[in-house]
C-alpha cells in the first residue's frame, strides 16, 4: 500500500478536496507512477463546475508527468525509474477506430469509466470507500496507478512540466492544426480563443509554416504571449461585437478570410464566429468542447455555395505513443517552446484559486508542482 495527496472532486459546483488516500499496488498491466507535475485544463474546470457530469468521488487532472515506481505483472521492469507522460485517452488497441490507427477516437478505452481496464479503481478513502481517477489517469496526485497504455516514455532532458502538457493542451492544440486538419506551408491560420489549447494551435500554425497566424481573444496579456509563440496579426475581442471579430479576422487575413480557423475555447458563439470568418474552400476545425446539450448555428446557403467545411477535432488526433516523443524532440530542438504557456506554478492546496483564474479567462497554462 502507498499513500497518495490528492484533489478530490465529489459535487458539482462544490469545492475540491485535497485528502491523503491509500493507493493499492499496480494490478496485471498497470504501473504506479509517481507524478512530478500536472496542468489545470479548462476540462477539469467543466467537471468541477458541473458542465460535464462525472461520477464522484474522482480524483481531478488528466494533464501529467512522473516517473516510474513500480510497474504490475506483464510490464517490462525497465520501465521503472523513466520519465513519462501520460495519455488521458489509454487506447484498448482492440476496437475498430484503434484497428484503423483511430486512438483518439477509441470505442473500449478504459478512460471512459475513469477506473482500471477491469473498472476498478486502486485508490480508496480511509472508510475503504473507492475513488475514481478522472479519465483513468486522475494525475492531480502525488501518485496514481494508470494503465500501461497511458504511459509514454519520453527522451530525456524533457522537463516534467513541458512533459505533462504534452499529455494534453499541447498535443490537442498542435495536433489540431498539423494533424487533423493538417494545415499546407504557406495557409492562413486563425486561432480564437488563447488558453493552453488555442497557444498550441498557434505553436503547431507556425509549426506548420502558415503565412499568417491571426489570434483572437478578449483578454491582451493572451494576444501578446500569443505574438511570442509565432502570431503574426491579431485581433482584440469585443464578446458584444461578434460582426466585428468576424469582419477583423477576415481583414487581417487578406483574401476574404483564412484559410482555416481553429475554435479553441468551446462556446457557441465563437464557434459560430469560426464558420462565419471562412473565405470560400476554407476549413473551421472545432477544437474546443462546449457544454453538453449547446448547438451552434451557421447560415447554410453561404457555407454549401461556397464549398467550406467544419471538422472536429479531438486530442489533436493524437496517437500518444507516437506523437508525444515527436513534440518532444521538436521541444528539445527549440521549435515548441512549450515552457512559454507556463504562468504559475502551484500546490495543490491552492487548486481552487487557479480554477477562479482559468474561469476568469486570466491563465495561459498554471501547472501543480509536486514535492516527494
Ligand atoms: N472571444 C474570444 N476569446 C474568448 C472569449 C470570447 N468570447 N471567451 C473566452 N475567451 C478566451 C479566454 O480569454 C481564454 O484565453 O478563450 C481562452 C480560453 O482558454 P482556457 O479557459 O485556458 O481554456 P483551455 O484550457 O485552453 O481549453 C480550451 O479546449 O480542451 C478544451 O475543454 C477545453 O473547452 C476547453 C477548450
Ligand atoms: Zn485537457
Amino acid at each position: 500500500m502507498f499513500e497518495s495527496r490528492a484533489a478530490v472532486f465529489t459535487d458539482a459546483g462544490h469545492p475540491v478536496s485535497i485528502e491523503t488516500l491509500a493507493l493499492d499496488v499496480p494490478q496485471p498491466g498497470e504501473v504506479l507512477v509517481r507524478m512530478t507535475s500536472s496542468g489545470v485544463c479548462h476540462s477539469d474546470l467543466h467537471v468541477r463546475d458541473g458542465h460535464w457530469e462525472r461520477p464522484g468521488p474522482i480524483v481531478l487532472g488528466h494533464e501529467g508527468a512522473g516517473i516510474v515506481e513500480a510497474v504490475g505483472e506483464g510490464i517490462n521492469p525497465e520501465l521503472i525509474g523513466r520519465p513519462v507522460a501520460l495519455t488521458w485517452y489509454a487506447p484498448c488497441l482492440t476496437c475498430r477506430n484503434c484497428q484503423l490507427g483511430r486512438q483518439w477516437i477509441c470505442t473500449g478505452s478504459p478512460a471512459l469509466g475513469h477506473a482500471m481496464t477491469d473498472g476498478t479503481t486502486r485508490l480508496t478513502r480511509p472508510d475503504g470507500s473507492p475513488v475514481l481517477s478522472y479519465l483513468s489517469i486522475g494525475t492531480m496526485a502525488s501518485r496514481q496507478v494508470v494503465p500501461a497504455a497511458a504511459v509514454v516514455p519520453l527522451p530525456d532532458g524533457v522537463p516534467p512540466e513541458v512533459a505533462a502538457l504534452i499529455g494534453c493542451g499541447v498535443s490537442t492544440g498542435v495536433g489540431a492544426v498539423i494533424k487533423t486538419a493538417a494545415v499546407p506551408a504557406g495557409a492562413t491560420v486563425a486561432v480564437i480563443g488563447l488558453g493552453g489549447v488555442g497557444l498550441s494551435c498557434v505553436m503547431g500554425a507556425k509549426i506548420a509554416g502558415a503565412s499568417r497566424i491571426i489570434v483572437v481573444d478578449v483578454n491582451r496579456q493572451k494576444i501578446e504571449l500569443a505574438g511570442e509563440l509565432g502570431a503574426t496579426h491579431w485581433v482584440h475581442a469585443a464578446k458584444d461585437d461578434p460582426k466585428g471579430v468576424v469582419d477583423g479576422i477576415r481583414a487581417a487575413a487578406g483574401n476574404g478570410g483564412p484559410d482555416f480557423v481553429f475554435e479553441a475555447i468551446g462556446l457557441p458563439e465563437t464557434i459560430s464566429q469560426a464558420v462565419a470568418a471562412l473565405p470560400p474552400g476554407g476549413t473551421a476545425c472545432l477544437v474546443g468542447l462546449t457544454r453538453y446539450g449547446q448547438s451552434a448555428s451557421f447560415e447554410a446557403f453561404p457555407f454549401v455555395d461556397g464549398g467550406r467545411r467544419i471538422i472536429g477535432s479531438n486530442y489533436g488526433s493524437a496517437v500518444a505513443a507516437v506523437d508525444f516523443p515527436r513534440y518532444a524532440e521538436m521541444y528539445l530542438q527549440g521549435r515548441l517552446p512549450i515552457e512559454k504557456l507556463i504562468d504559475r506554478r502551484l500546490d495543490l492546496a491552492e487548486l481552487e484559486d487557479a480554477f477562479d483564474r482559468l474561469r476568469a479567462g486570466q491563465a495561459a497554462r498554471q501547472m501543480v508542482v509536486f514535492e516527494d
